[in-house]
């Protein structure tokens, strides 16, 4: 059987939402919206998985929520046109994680590199939220039957598992899935990643081998899709460099993080390759390519905050954006579980 194409993806509403998520995830989001039918979800109940001190508490949730939301419309996401709601308004995810827990394997759950540096050393502590991480995230994406998934490349892992707990049920349950009307015994498409353009891993600005991260203490390490024209220059004119000018082609970049990752930006931000910007400032100094840098940034950042500026001031209209994609987003859930539900022997109404 052939699935419908159907993209889904999530961002997490745990503040400082930064450039990294946008050329790593949300532009790519944008893009979609014209050749497929797209569900953008913010995550409110993975930010749960990390310690308070992390998320920040009920109302700075509520806030971030509304940020996250925020950013999708203010980058250009059209939530009329595809659905944008916020996970925990609908409550299939969860019903789902749990018949997928069971599915799931402890082993497959102890190879995930993202849990361990998320719990860090004392992994005795960890929440078992934490854990389960990448269950919710294959709910997520199974309760609506997603064919593709954009997402940076720090979460091919978390898709990978994905596809084995789709791959899984289908074995588990194949007689129960063909006896219910799914000739072919597949009911859970295998997700696929799209993890696509220059930007799939954007870096810290003050270390080129560390990922840009909502979490690093150094504000300066990242540039948020709040930062105002000001601080965006200060950001890039301190970012790290080495002392040699920039190289004249992408090979003179793979053992510089901190020049490859600059590069990488400059490219995403303006639609172009690697090469073709190191052809305009291949040779030159860091300081003449800085400065177009920051004015890239500043010329396509600063639209977008401020209307994420505008929209944060009307909570209430924000909220009724997320009210409505919920309602469009539990009707499809509702289809996926009932199946679900008589694949796996749960009695219900009919
Ligand atoms: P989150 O909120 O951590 O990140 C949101 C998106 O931003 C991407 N990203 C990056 N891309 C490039 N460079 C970076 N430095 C960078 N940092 C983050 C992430 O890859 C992600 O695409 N687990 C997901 C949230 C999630 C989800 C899902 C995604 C929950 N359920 C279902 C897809 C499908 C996450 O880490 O979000």
């Amino acid at each position: 059987m052939a699935f419908v194409e159907r993209v889904f993806s999530g961002v997490q509403p745990t503040g400082n939402l930064h450039l990294g998520n946008y050329l790593g995830a949300i532009v790519n989001f944008v893009k979609l919206q014209q050749t497929h039918n797209c569900l953008y979800c913010v995550v409110d109940m993975h930010a749960l998985t990390q310690p308070v001190s992390v998320w920040g508490g009920p109302l700075e949730l509520a806030r971030n929520t509304r940020e996250v939301t925020a950013a999708f419309i203010a980058s250009g996401i059209d939530p009329k046109k595809h659905i944008v709601f916020n996970q925990s308004q609908v409550s299939g995810h969860a019903e789902l994680a749990w018949i997928f827990n069971c599915v799931a394997r402890v082993g497959w759950l102890n190879r995930m590199t993202q849990f361990k540096e998320k719990a860090g050393k004392d992994r005795e502590n960890a929440s078992v939220g934490l854990y389960d991480y990448p269950v919710l995230m294959a709910a997520d994406i199974l309760l609506y039957r997603a064919t593709h998934v954009p997402v940076g490349e720090d979460q091919k892992q978390h898709l990978e598992l994905s596809r084995d707990i789709a791959q899984k049920f289908n074995n588990d349950f194949g007689d129960s899935i063909r006896s219910h009307g799914f000739n072919s015994g597949l009911f859970f498409p295998q997700p696929e990643p799209l993890i696509t353009g220059p930007a799939t891993r954007v870096m810290s600005l003050r270390d080129g081998t560390k990922k840009m991260s909502k979490s690093d203490s150094s504000d300066n390490s990242r540039i948020n899709l709040t930062d105002d024209a000001d601080t965006i220059a200060q950001k890039i004119r301190k970012a790290k460099t080495d002392p040699e000018p920039l190289p004249s082609e992408e090979k003179g970049l793979e053992t510089r993080p901190e020049a490859d990752n600059l590069v990488g930006i400059f490219a995403a931000l303006s639609g172009r390759t690697k090469s073709e910007v190191l052809g305009e400032f291949g040779g030159g100094q860091f300081s003449n390519f800085k400065n177009s840098l920051v004015e890239l940034c500043v010329a396509k950042l600063s639209p977008i905050a401020s209307e994420m500026k505008r929209l944060v001031a009307d909570p209430r209209h924000v909220d009724s954006i997320l009210v409505d994609g919920a309602d469009r987003a539990r009707e499809i859930a509702a289809d996926t579980m009932k199946a679900t539900q008589d694949i796996v022997g749960f009695v219900r109404k009919h």
